[in-house]
């Protein structure tokens, strides 16, 4: 592994729909195809030797979508759960959630409670991001740093989702648009970005081994010369 590889790589999982269209399919297929990256994109991140993965799966403006497809996000979130909880176990993946999580129904927060126990011994972190909104994030992160007194940049960190993860290196994001969709915005300061024509059921390790080499291409400076 080069040393300049990313030890933090967040994905803004996008496209599942329109892959969907382009075979015709319901969009809930599309979305089950993005499930099946997502467990793809995990090992991958194993082979590549990453701290941390973080995908955004849900976030907080997602409820404006129609019920029926939320419910059949819901459905595939309890399935993944079922699915992929003891794999994670096995291989030592930590699961995290950043986002108020707590929204979702009754039984998806028990389940996924059980699997943040069941997976606190890992070794590496899988962050997935459920009904999250980074301005809600800082939000609610400056309101708990101003009980401490004057509102700082490192008390702000302190209290956001993401603070006993590695600072983020690089965010991409599948389907060709070029927005964060109130995505990581704290975090991303100065974060590499790269935007993928692929949309997210077709992403692949290659495609995630082709980011990283990008990023170790890259050189960053903080604003220093
Ligand atoms: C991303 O795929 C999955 C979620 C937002 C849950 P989309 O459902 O946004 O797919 P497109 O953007 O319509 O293609
Ligand atoms: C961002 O994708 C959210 C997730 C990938 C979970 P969206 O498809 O919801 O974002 P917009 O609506 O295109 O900005
Ligand atoms: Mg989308």
């Amino acid at each position: 592994m080069s040393v300049n590889y990313p030890r933090h790589v967040a994905i803004i999982m996008d496209g599942n729909g329109r892959w969907a269209k382009a075979r015709k399919l319901p969009r809930a297929l599309g979305h089950k195809a993005g499930g099946d990256a997502v467990r793809k994109a995990v090992q991958a991140a194993e082979v590549l030797g990453l701290e941390c993965l973080t995908l955004y799966a849900f976030s907080s403006e997602n409820w404006k979508r129609e019920e029926e497809e939320i419910s059949d996000l819901m459905n595939l979130m309890r399935r993944f759960i079922e699915a992929n909880l003891q794999d994670m176990i096995e291989r030592r993946v930590r699961l995290k959630i950043i986002g108020d999580y707590k929204a979702f129904a009754p039984d998806i927060v028990a389940k996924l409670e059980d699997a943040l126990e069941r997976t606190s011994g890992g070794e590496r972190t899988l962050a997935v991001a459920l009904n999250y909104g980074a301005q809600q994030e800082i939000i609610r992160a400056a309101g708990l740093a101003a009980e401490e007194g004057a509102v700082t940049a490192e008390r702000i960190e302190k209290h956001l989702y993401t603070a006993d993860l590695p600072p983020l290196d690089l965010l991409i994001r599948t389907s060709g648009e070029v927005r964060l969709s109130n995505f990581l915005l704290w975090q991303s300061a100065y974060a590499e970005m790269l935007f993928l024509d692929v949309l997210w059921p077709d992403f692949d390790e290659g495609h995630l081994r082709a980011a990283c080499e990008e990023f170790a291409k890259r050189e960053r400076r903080y604003g220093g010369r």
